[in-house]
Parts: C-alpha cells; structure tokens; sequence
C-alpha cells in the first residue's frame, strides 16, 4: 500500500512514528482510568491485563530487590501466611533461604511458637539443629527403631537426651551392625572417641574436618561442651547455596516474622518470640482497623522501641489504612475475604475485590513509604505480577504454598491424588484446633475473627485439601523465574521500574471481558494435563 506520496507508511518508520504520535495518549488505559470505580467498580486480577511493552534485556536480568516493611529489605516479593496447615519452622526456614519470609502461625501456645522462631533464627544451612538425640541408658533397639522411622543412621548421645546437654558420644550404624543384644544399653556400644567442632566454625571449614576425619557425623559444641548442632557427611553434597536468603544484616540470621492477635495476653506472647530473635511481628486479624491493634501497636513501640518492625493489617479501604499508618505500622497487610479458603464476604458482606484493595490501599500507603502486602488470592505467576502493577511491595500466599513438602501435615491419598489440608484460620475446623498437634489454652484461631467469646462460632473459612506440589525449593524458584519474564515482557528491569512506569502512564492495562477471559485459559481442546514445571 502506497500513498499519495509514494511512501508505504508501514514501512517507513519516521511516518510510522508520526502516525503513533498523532493518538492523543497511548494505547491501552492507565492505571487511574482501569481503576476508576465508578466507571468499572471493584477489580480483581483475572479482570484486567497488563499490555506489553519493549523487551531490550534478557530475562535473567530482572531482579526482584523489594521492601517488606519500612526497614526490611528482601530479595524476592513472597511471604507465606500465618496459618497452621501453610507456615511452622520448616516453612519459615526455607522461605527465607530462598528470599522471602514466612509467618510462623499462633494457633499453639506461646512456647511452642517461640520454640518454632528459635529454630529459625538458629538454622544454619547445612547444620542440622535439631538433631536426634539419645542418652547412654538409652538402648541398641532404640537407635533400630530411629532407624527404621526416620532413616537417621548417626545418634548423638549427651547427658539428658537432648540437645544443649553434655555431648558424650556418638552411636553410629557400625557400632550396632553385628550387634545381637537389643537391650545392651548405648554407653557400652557408643564411639567415644570424636572427632568435633566448636561453635562458630564456618560451614567449609566444618566440611574440611569432615572430609579429613572419615567420620560420618560432626557434632558441634559450645564451650561448656554442650551439643549444638551436627553437620552430616550425607548432606555434604546437598548443601546448595542461597544467594537470595533473607538475613538480618547484623547477625546474619534467617529473618523471621510470626502472628499475634491484639488481645492482652498477646503481650506476653510477643516477648517470648521476642526473646527468640523474632525480627518482624504480624498482628493477624480479619478486620484491623480496631482500637485493639491501634493500642497494640502503640504498646509495642514503647516496650521495643524500632527493634521489631510491625506488619499490620487486615485493611482494604485507604481509611482504614491511615489509621494503622498513624498508630505507627511499618507495613500493611491488604485483603479481606479474597482467600481461596475465604467465605468472608458471603457470610460478612464486607471486604473488596483485592486488585482494588492492593491499589486503592498501595496508592496511599506508598505516600508515607509504608510498604503494602497483597494478601490471599493469589492463583498464578500471573496474579503476582498484577499484584506488584498495582502496588504491592510483596505478596502473601496461603494456598499456593499449601501442599508442599515444607508446609506443616502429612500427605494423603484420595481418588489417586496425592493431597494434604489446607483450610481457613476462620474455619470451624480451625477456631476448634481439629487434630491440633500443638497446645493452646486459648482459641488464637477464633480471635483473628473477634468470635473467640461466641457460644456459636460463624465459620469465615473452609476446611479442604490441596494437591501435592513437592518441595518449595522447586516452586519459588518456579515463581520468580515466571516473574521475570513477566516483567521482561512489561518491558522492565525491577519492580521499582515498574512503580515508576505504572505512575508514568507509561505501562498501559486493559480490561478483560467474560469471553476475553475465556479465550485468555486454555479452551477447546478434548483434554489435556497442565504441568506447570
Ligand atoms: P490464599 O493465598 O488465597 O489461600 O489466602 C490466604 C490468606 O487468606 C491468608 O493469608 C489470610 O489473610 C486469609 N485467611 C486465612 N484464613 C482465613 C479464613 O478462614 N477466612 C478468611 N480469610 C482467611
């Protein structure tokens, strides 16, 4: 196609230029327009897309550096949430070596959380430091009988069976191979000669006494003596390194973040976790914009000053988010009644689609430097990236990470699927601690609902099961490698670049019809099985 003056303008790029700059704006909507509640009403993610951009750079270049509170800064934008079937101690460990954090649940009585803390700040990867442990009156079929549980072949044996008591030996399977009499007693067959380390030894230099002594097992030792971790031979090689971890700047330690409630008795609560190195506190409620979490937070700036950074929340309107800003909160934590477990606003009629929770909230919170948390309803990678388009800082997932190796329960079987429980922390399932492991003389569950005084309890969550998804040190990674081509597609580097481009105008979004929605997922084919990786 030519025109009058000879010139394809397809192919000529300075017409085509001139052509682009005639449009008023750019194709697409900003984000003011698509957010615009009178026009469109309350969003959430699979109603809109983001347009793509310019990709100049390879995908690996995206990073993903975010704040999580004002004072803490992570390498990935992922959080896990404060519930008894998603985040204890292995959760919260394993989030945070691979960039992110998880939020140690309160539904278990205080020590039993700060216990979970401890182990958190104490990891050390490749140490294992909570080892099984043994004392010399202990006999022959007990090691048998560890063995035959848990596999583990190398029994430290310390004065009371525990760890932090006098390290006197070591059983391993050699010791006890040819060994008839099940019931000789372990200080007649155990190896006392050892080989140790001393606390503080770094993980090559403990590698390198390994290597050299032979041994299968090193056990590390304080200055009294007293057994504090043990570093493996087997788990030389699988001691992988973690570019990402979250650690505190000065100690070096995992950081951890746990649940309260806003009740009095939380405070003795939160100084036990406290005490235990907790760096980020969540107060965990359904609604909380409330006198309770405004006087708690208040509380928890006098006793500790800037120490323990304060997350906030749950808020949806910007209202309920100046509260919290002003009572002093280092963080928002955005959702209500967009869980996958949620029925919140079936049975409350309150909450708000999350797109326009985690932007109308964001747009204001980010004013003041107070980073937002996108809480719950997260499906997909795709869901994550909106999330950050809209403003989030960071994202909480319940759901997605349910089912993995790492969250607390066992798997089991149904119609051939391989499955483990997840459910609502306002489930009836959950306010009753239904197969609770863990101690609780009060209803933590029920208090994140304001319901732990009720006769009759009004359920705000399901009980329900999740398909296996194996470990999450394959799925996070799986995430943030669909984040980065996400954003390469959007056409940025980081998500402060893409803060930036949304304020600009310059990332353009677009709404999606039913039947765009339809068309966007898989459609009109007979069958056909979705592996994700
Ligand atoms: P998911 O990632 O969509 O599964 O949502 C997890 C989020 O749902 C959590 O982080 C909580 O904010 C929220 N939540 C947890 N339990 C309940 C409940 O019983 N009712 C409503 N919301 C819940």
């Amino acid at each position: 196609m030519v025109n009058e003056n000879g010139i394809n303008p397809f192919l000529d790029p300075e017409t085509a230029k001139t052509h682009l700059e005639s449009y008023k704006s750019p194709d697409g909507l900003s984000i003011e327009d698509i957010m615009d509640l009178r026009s469109n009403g309350g969003l959430t993610y699979n109603d809109f897309l983001i347009l793509p951009g310019y990709v100049g750079f390879p995908s690996s270049e995206v990073t993903f550096e975010t704040k999580v509170t004002k004072n803490i800064t992570l390498k990935t934008p992922f959080m896990s949430s404060p519930m008894d079937t998603v985040t204890e101690a292995e959760m919260a460990i394993n989030m945070a070596l691979l960039g992110g954090v998880g939020v140690i649940h309160n539904n278990c009585s205080p020590d039993e959380q700060a216990e979970m803390v401890l182990k958190v700040k104490r990891f050390e990867n490749g140490f294992i430091t909570d080892p099984v442990c043994l004392t010399p009156n202990h006999t022959v079929a007990d090691v048998n009988r560890i063995k035959a549980q848990s596999g583990y072949s190398g029994i430290p044996i310390t004065a009371n069976g525990k760890l932090y008591s006098i390290l006197l030996g070591i059983v391993t399977a050699r010791d006890i191979q040819f060994h008839e009499d099940h019931t000789t007693p372990l200080k007649d067959v155990m190896t006392t000669d050892l080989v140790i380390a001393h606390e503080g030894v770094t993980l090559e230099e403990a590698n390198q006494i390994l290597r050299s002594s032979k041994r299968g097992k090193l056990p590390i030792v304080n200055a009294r003596g007293e057994l504090v971790s043990l570093l493996s031979r087997s788990d030389l090689l699988k001691n992988l390194n973690f570019p990402l971890a979250s650690k505190s700047p000065h100690s070096k330690q995992l950081i951890c973040a746990a649940a309260i409630g806003s009740r009095p008795d939380d405070k003795a609560r939160l100084r036990k976790l406290v005490e235990a190195g907790l760096d980020i506190v969540v107060l965990d409620s359904s609604q909380g914009n409330s006198i309770f979490q405004i006087e708690m937070i208040n509380y928890i700036r006098k006793t500790y000053g800037t120490s323990l950074d304060i997350i906030a929340g749950n808020v949806v309107t910007r209202e309920q988010a100046a509260s919290l800003i002003e009572a002093g909160a280092d963080a928002l934590r955005v959702g209500m009644g967009s869980g996958s477990i949620c029925i919140t606003q079936e049975i409350m009629a309150v909450g708000r689609p999350q797109g326009t929770a985690v932007y109308k909230v964001s747009q204001f919170a980010n004013k003041f430097g107070i980073p937002v948390i996108a809480d719950g309803g997260i499906q997909n990678i795709g869901h994550i990236i909106k999330a950050l388009a809209l403003g989030a800082s960071a994202v909480m997932m319940g759901g997605l990470f349910a089912g993995t190796t790492e969250s607390p329960g066992e798997y089991f079987y149904r119609e051939g699927q391989r499955l483990k429980k997840y459910r609502g922390m306002g489930s009836i399932d959950a306010m009753e601690r239904v197969g609770c492991k863990r101690t609780q003389p009060d209803n933590n569950a029920a208090a994140r609902y304001f319901s732990e005084r009720d006769v009759v309890k009004v359920a705000q969550g399901v009980a329900g099961a999740v398909v296996d998804k194996g470990s999450i040190r394959k799925f996070v990674p799986y995430l943030l490698t669909g984040l980065q081509h996400g954003l390469q597609d959007i056409g940025v580097k980081n998500l402060d670049q893409l803060r930036e481009e949304v304020d600009s105008g310059k990332v353009r979004f677009e709404l999606r019809t039913a039947a765009a929605q339809i068309e966007g997922n898989v459609h009109g084919l007979y069958s056909y099985e979705k592996r994700l990786f």
